[in-house]
């Protein structure tokens, strides 16, 4: 068992679903959650611990008093913020959920301030952006959840199509976790093969229009908040990617520098992640209609940090 410890900000479903993952999977030793209902922390806590003993997983998990909690993280995951509820948007979230993000990241910076942080809370390239500028922080060590899950859907979405493949579908989705993302179909495969292989264009275009909705799919039937299980187990992966320093590429929320043509906006992208948080951006080589179609996803971003600005967010 490694020595890794994790604090997960906000405890309600992605938070909860997350720690329960980690820690059955023992993907580290320490949990520490934090949120600002200290019952709830305490008892998903107490459960998820005594879950992690059934399991005969070593990770324990605690529910954090205050910021001191959170001294010495490897990694810490925010999930605070109002969820998603029907007929939102991810964007109607905008202000309320980047004022929730600052005050985390401020105490993140005072308390674990070489720790990675994976930002999960919507809307999510916004809140990356957000937590960057507060925070002064290398566009490394901040990067958001998004890709891995969106992809994943699509996953879903080609297996139900096909009715065979599970496992050995490979997904790919680029841009922003919004309306706007960038299904890859021509970096899909299953078992290796292009999708035109197996799939007509019609069912590719309706597997893409399917994956743009999967969330709002998932919040018009449950009513009162988001998915949980699907992003936790992708927020998973990141974590353990970072923990155990695998150098795996996955797609990610990050700061642009110059890649894709464009810098100072957040955007999904393949990313490199290891210990060091964001190691690499990979440039994928788009065709003209991808590129269109994530530069329109990309200005969905700007509008939002345009919105932050116009609402004098970061002068501060
Ligand atoms: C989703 C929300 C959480 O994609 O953005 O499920």
């Amino acid at each position: 068992m490694n020595n890794k410890k994790v604090a997960i900000i906000g405890a309600g479903n992605v938070g909860s679903t997350l720690a329960y993952t980690l820690a059955s999977k023992e993907i580290c030793s320490h949990i520490v959650l934090k949120d600002i209902k200290q019952n709830l922390v305490k008892a998903m806590a107490l459960d998820i611990s005594q879950a992690a003993n059934a399991a005969k997983s070593a990770t324990i998990v605690t529910a954090a008093e205050d910021g001191s909690d959170l001294k010495n993280c490897d990694v810490v995951v925010i999930t605070a913020g109002l969820p998603r509820l029907p007929g939102m948007s991810r964007n109607d979230l905008l202000l309320t959920n980047a004022k929730i993000i600052s005050e985390v990241i401020l105490e993140i910076k005072e308390y674990t301030p070489n720790s990675i942080i994976v930002v999960v809370s919507n809307p999510l390239d916004a809140m990356v952006y957000t937590a960057l500028k507060v925070s002064d922080f290398p566009r490394s060590q901040i990067v958001g959840m998004a890709g891995i899950l969106d992809s994943a859907r699509m996953s879903h979405f080609i297996l139900e199509k096909l009715g065979y493949g599970a496992g050995q579908i490979e997904s790919s989705v680029m841009g922003g976790h919004g309306d706007d993302m960038v299904p890859l179909t021509n970096f899909s495969t299953v078992a290796g093969l292009a999708l035109t292989e197996v799939l007509s264009d019609e069912d590719i275009a309706d597997i893409v229009e399917k994956t743009k909705n999967g969330g709002a799919q998932i919040v018009k039937y449950l009513e009162k908040g988001s998915a949980y299980y699907a992003p936790a187990h992708a927020t998973s992966l990141m974590v353990e990617a970072i923990l155990n320093n695998k150098k795996e590429i996955y797609p990610c929320a990050v700061m642009l520098e110059g890649e894709y043509g464009y810098s100072d906006v957040v955007s999904g992208v393949p990313v490199m992640l290891g210990a060091n948080g964001v190691e690499k951006v990979i440039e994928l080589s788009l065709n003209e209609r991808q590129k269109e179609l994530f530069a329109k996803s990309v200005s969905s971003v700007q509008e939002l940090i345009d919105g932050l600005n116009e609402n004098k967010f970061f002068e501060n």
